[in-house]
């Protein structure tokens, strides 16, 4: 085991047991830290062997945290140069964004929500904004896959209840049909903001902003930037009055980049940058512990109850603090010493020994999941690789990456605006065994229960 140094910008010197050295402001010390977790990450995914699916993780994930995990590696290779794991990642987005581009694979019609195909739809929009390079002209296209999702969000816009807003759920017979929730209508906006900005229609900024303001409408935003999980529909009435207000960093940091790319696209108007401020503000004082400053997720992170998913969210605030530093440059300033101070406390628990098959990366580099207290918590996953991943990666932003492209600075991708789902798969195509494993839920139960909990499955 090697000796481990952890050097932070101000020179502090601490000496650790084992694992990675990192020295932030030293590019290439960034970079290597951020290999030999990387490699950690993709150690746990098995898809591009012969026989597996190309884009999925093995369980317990689930499929919208594997699109999490390509946009990470995109960003990953953008700021870093090490191509390493581009083809793995162009494989997994062209075989599920479908033959049709439309991100809605058969495979995954029993649990299919518009914020699962946002982290693919997402992660194309990365490819596009970065140059990954563009697929062989007859499979789908980066920036036509984000397109076919803002058109399919766009029809699925429900104004029948809560004056507006995207539903959880695709399908009717799944749970969470009834419930409007943050993260999916942030996924629908954020990318809204970065095809606005991308193309230059104005028609995505149109959206962006009919997003925004149905958030703050409902309260699902508040006077104060604080962004609340969601809306259970009432289905006798179709009112909205059951709001969850649980406060989860990856809708706050959805909504943050966001506006800051409408910012940028409307040349720093004072609306946007009230909202980017205010959204700032309110993530400072909710996701970092006041004690030292550091990220944590506060909901379950103290507590030791957060789940797969939960256990990933830093990782998405990491990533659109960095991004929103990049749009709205007055932010630098504010943001940088937290993506810091959070490179240093990730790195710093990036000690853990644990073997295969819990982990299968260099041994005693296993990323734990709390940053807060320095030590090691033996919790170990791809939300915790990925978090801590994120955490030392960000810190080349500012320095090294350039910012994302568009169409007109060097953007390659090949659009195609009236791009959309194939076809929706009506419930006549839904097989009974789809439709039994669902849980149909026609009968409402539980209902108020997965709309407490965070949205992917059941
Ligand atoms: C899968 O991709 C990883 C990362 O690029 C690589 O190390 C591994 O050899 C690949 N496995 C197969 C079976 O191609
Ligand atoms: C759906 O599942 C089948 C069987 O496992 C697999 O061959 C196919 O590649 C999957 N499709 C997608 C888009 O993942
Ligand atoms: C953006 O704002 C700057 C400063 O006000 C101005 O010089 C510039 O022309 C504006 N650009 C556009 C595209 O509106
Ligand atoms: C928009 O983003 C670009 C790229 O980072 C930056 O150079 C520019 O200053 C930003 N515009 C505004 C108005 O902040
Ligand atoms: C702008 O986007 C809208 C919405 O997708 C589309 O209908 C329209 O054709 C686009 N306009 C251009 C000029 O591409």
């Amino acid at each position: 085991m090697r000796s481990f140094k952890l050097l932070a910008s101000f020179g502090m010197l601490v000496t650790l047991g084992a694992a990675i050295d990192l020295v932030l402001g030293d590019q290439a010390s960034v970079k290597s830290a951020a290999s030999t977790i990387a490699f950690g990450l993709v150690s746990y995914y098995t898809g591009n062997r012969t026989g597996d699916t190309p884009g999925n993780l093995p369980d317990p994930y689930f499929w919208w945290e594997a699109g999490a995990m390509f946009g990470t590696l995109i960003d990953y290779w953008a700021l870093t140069g090490d191509d390493s794991y581009n083809a793995i990642t162009t494989q997994a987005i062209i075989h599920q964004g479908t033959e049709n581009g439309d991100f809605m694979p058969r495979n995954q019609t029993r649990t299919l929500g518009n914020d699962d195909q946002g982290f693919w739809g997402m992660a194309a929009m990365s490819a596009a904004e970065n140059r990954l390079p563009d697929p062989p002209a007859d499979q789908p296209q980066w920036l036509a896959l984000a397109q076919s999702l803002f058109n399919q969000w766009a029809s699925r816009w429900d104004e029948a209840s809560c004056g507006g807003g995207l539903r959880w759920q695709i399908f009717t017979f799944n749970n969470g049909f009834n419930y409007k929730n943050s993260i999916s209508n942030g996924c629908f906006f954020n990318i809204a903001a970065r095809l606005a900005r991308y193309t230059g229609n104005e028609t995505y900024a149109e959206w962006a902003t009919k997003i925004f303001e149905w958030q703050e409408t409902t309260g699902l935003i508040t006077v104060d930037h604080n962004v609340r999980d969601g809306l259970t529909i009432n289905i006798n009435d179709n009112t909205c009055n059951n709001m969850d207000t649980n406060l989860w960093s990856y809708n706050a940091g959805i909504f943050l980049h966001g506006a800051a790319v409408m910012y940028n696209h409307t040349n720093a108007s004072s609306i946007w940058r009230t909202r980017v401020d205010g959204l700032l503000t309110a993530a400072r004082a909710t996701f970092f512990d006041p004690t030292n400053n550091i990220m944590f997720e506060q909901l379950c992170e103290p507590s030791g109850f957060c789940n797969n998913d939960q256990r990933s969210f830093k990782g998405y605030l990491t990533r659109w603090l960095a991004g929103t530093t990049q749009m709205a440059p007055h932010t630098f300033d504010a943001i940088r010493p937290l993506l810091e101070t959070d490179a240093a406390a990730a790195a710093k628990v990036c000690v853990g020994d644990t073997p295969p098959p819990a982990f299968r990366g260099h041994r005693g580099t296993a990323c734990g999941f709390r940053w807060t207290t320095g030590a090691f918590d033996g919790s170990v996953g791809v939300g915790e690789q990925m978090n801590a991943l994120s955490a030392v990666m960000y810190t080349l932003v500012g320095r090294v990456a350039a910012a994302p492209v568009t169409a007109e600075t060097g953007g390659t991708s090949r659009g195609n605006p009236e791009a959309k789902a194939h076809e929706e798969p009506g419930e006549s195509v839904i097989t009974l065994r789809d439709r039994v494993a669902a849980g149909f839920v026609t009968s409402a139960i539980a209902l108020g229960v997965v709309a407490g909990c965070v949205f992917v499955s059941i």
